[in-house]
C-alpha cells in the first residue's frame, strides 16, 4: 500500500512541475474556464470524467473536491457555489497543492470575490482532513481507482456529508477483475489502470458504505488493455435523509422500463402492479433518481399498458446480429428484466445482440447501462433469426 502510495505521489509530483499527456481526454469548456482559471493550473488536468458532476453543484453549497491536483475541478466548482459558498480540495501531493493554493486567490479575485473561499488541504482520500457531515456535495475527478483502500475512501465520503448530501465522482472502471500482474505495475497505477475495479466492485463498496440511489449520469469507454475493457464513468450517489416524513405513502408501483426490477434494498416490483412498501423503501423511492419511475401512493394503484405514465419499450420485431455488444446495468437496480427475456444484474456485463443494443439506447434505458464492446475489430457476425415473439438472445 504504502509502494503504491509513493509511486502515486511521485508521478503526479512530476506531473505538477511540468504536464504530462496522462489519464485521458476530457470534455471541458477551456474558453470559458480560461475567463477566471490560470493557464498553470489548466496545463496539469488530470481528470477523466471531466467537467466531473459540476453541474449537479448548487449555489451556496459546501464542496469538497478528493484529489483535487492542480484544482481544475475545485476552481469551476467555485466559481458555481458563488460567494456565499466554500470550496475544499484535498491532495497527498504537495506539489500539486503548491500550483493549487498559489492560484486561489487569483481565481476568487476573477470571480470577483471579496474573499477567498477556496481551500486546499493535504491529506488522503482515506482520512480525509474534514469535519464530520459538513459537505453537500463531494466530486472527485480520476482519484479513488489511485486509492490502495477504496472502502475506507468510501467511508469517509461518508462520514464528512451532510444527511441528504450527495457524491459526484468520476473514475476509471473495469469491465472485468483487473489481473494480478497489472495490478502490481506501479506504472499503470500511475495512469489510472491497474487500481481499477471491476465496475461491480466499485458498486458494491459505494452501496457498503451507505449510498443510496447510486445512479450513472456520463459514460465513456476509454482503452481495451489484454482484452479489458476500462472506461470512465461519473456517478452520483446519495447519504440518504435519517428522517423522512411518509405524507402517508404507503403503495408503490413501477412505470417501467423494466418489466421487473429489484431496488437498492431488495424489494421486487412487476410493472404495473403496486405492492405496499415499508418506510424505508418510502424514503429510497422518494429520492429523486427513484422518483421518475414510480407511482406512489395511499392506496394501490394499478397501471394498464395504456396508461401514458406506462413505461414499456419493446424491441423490434427483426433478424439481430451479434457484434460483441456487453450491457452492464449500473443505475438505481440490483435487477432488472427487460421485454425480451433479459435479466440484468447491477455490475455484471451480459452480453446482447444488435436488436438489445437499440433497446437499451433508447431514452428511457440509456441511463441504466454502461456499455462495451469486446470484440477486437469488427465482429462478422450473420443475422440471426428471431422466435416469433421477437426474441432471440
Ligand atoms: C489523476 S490526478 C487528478 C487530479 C484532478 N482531480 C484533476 O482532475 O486534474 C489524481 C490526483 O489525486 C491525488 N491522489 C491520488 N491518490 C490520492 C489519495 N489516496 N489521497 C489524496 N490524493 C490522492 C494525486 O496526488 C493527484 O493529484
Amino acid at each position: 500500500m504504502v509502494e503504491i502510495k509513493s509511486a502515486v505521489i511521485e508521478k503526479y509530483s512530476a506531473a505538477a512541475r511540468e504536464p504530462k499527456g496522462l489519464c485521458c481526454p476530457s470534455g471541458y469548456d477551456l474558453e470559458e474556464l480560461r475567463k477566471f482559471i490560470p493557464e498553470e493550473v489548466l496545463g496539469i488536468s488530470y481528470g477523466c470524467g471531466a467537467p466531473a458532476g459540476m453541474s449537479e453543484i448548487r449555489p451556496g453549497d459546501s464542496v469538497l473536491d478528493i484529489g483535487s491536483g492542480g484544482g481544475i475541478d475545485a476552481f469551476d466548482a467555485a466559481r458555481r457555489v458563488g460567494e456565499s459558498g466554500r470550496v475544499i480540495g484535498v491532495d497527498m501531493t504537495d506539489e500539486m497543492l503548491e500550483v493549487a493554493r498559489r492560484n486561489a486567490p487569483l481565481v476568487a479575485r476573477n470571480l470577483g470575490y471579496s474573499r477567498n473561499n477556496i481551500e486546499f488541504r493535504k491529506g488522503e482520500a482515506e482520512a480525509l482532513p474534514v469535519e464530520s457531515e459538513s459537505i453537500d456535495i463531494v466530486i472527485s475527478n480520476c482519484v479513488i481507482n489511485l486509492t490502495p483502500n477504496k472502502e475506507r475512501a468510501f467511508r469517509e465520503i461518508y462520514r464528512v456529508l451532510k444527511e441528504g448530501g450527495r457524491f459526484t465522482i468520476s473514475d476509471i472502471v473495469a469491465d472485468q477483475p483487473v489481473p494480478n500482474y497489472l495490478l502490481y505495475d506501479s506504472e499503470k497505477w500511475g495512469e489510472c489502470l491497474s487500481g481499477a475495479l471491476q465496475i461491480g466492485d466499485y458498486l458494491n463498496r459505494i452501496k457498503a458504505a451507505g449510498f443510496r440511489a447510486v445512479h450513472q449520469l456520463k459514460f465513456s469507454p476509454w482503452k481495451i488493455i489484454d482484452g479489458i475493457s476500462f472506461f470512465s464513468i461519473t456517478l452520483t450517489g446519495y447519504k440518504p435523509a435519517q428522517n423522512f416524513d411518509g405524507f402517508g405513502l404507503k403503495f408503490a408501483t413501477l412505470r417501467g422500463p423494466f418489466s421487473r426490477a429489484t431496488d437498492e434494498l431488495g424489494n421486487e416490483y412487476l410493472r404495473g402492479e403496486p405492492r405496499e412498501i415499508d418506510a424505508a423503501t418510502l424514503a429510497l423511492l422518494n429520492m429523486a433518481p427513484y422518483r421518475r419511475y414510480f407511482v406512489l401512493g395511499r392506496r394501490p394503484e394499478p397501471l394498464s399498458p395504456l396508461d401514458s405514465r406506462y413505461l414499456r419499450i419493446a424491441p423490434e420485431n427483426k433478424p439481430c446480429v451479434w457484434k460483441g455488444d456487453y450491457a452492464i446495468l449500473v443505475s438505481l437496480f440490483e435487477t432488472g428484466a427487460d421485454d425480451d427475456n433479459h435479466t440484468y444484474r447491477r455490475g455484471t456485463p451480459l452480453e446482447i445482440c444488435s436488436k438489445t443494443l437499440e433497446v437499451l439506447r433508447a431514452n428511457e434505458y440509456a441511463p441504466f447501462f454502461s456499455i462495451v464492446n469486446r470484440a477486437s475489430g469488427q465482429a462478422a457476425g450473420r443475422e440471426v433469426i428471431c422466435g416469433p415473439d421477437g426474441g432471440c438472445c
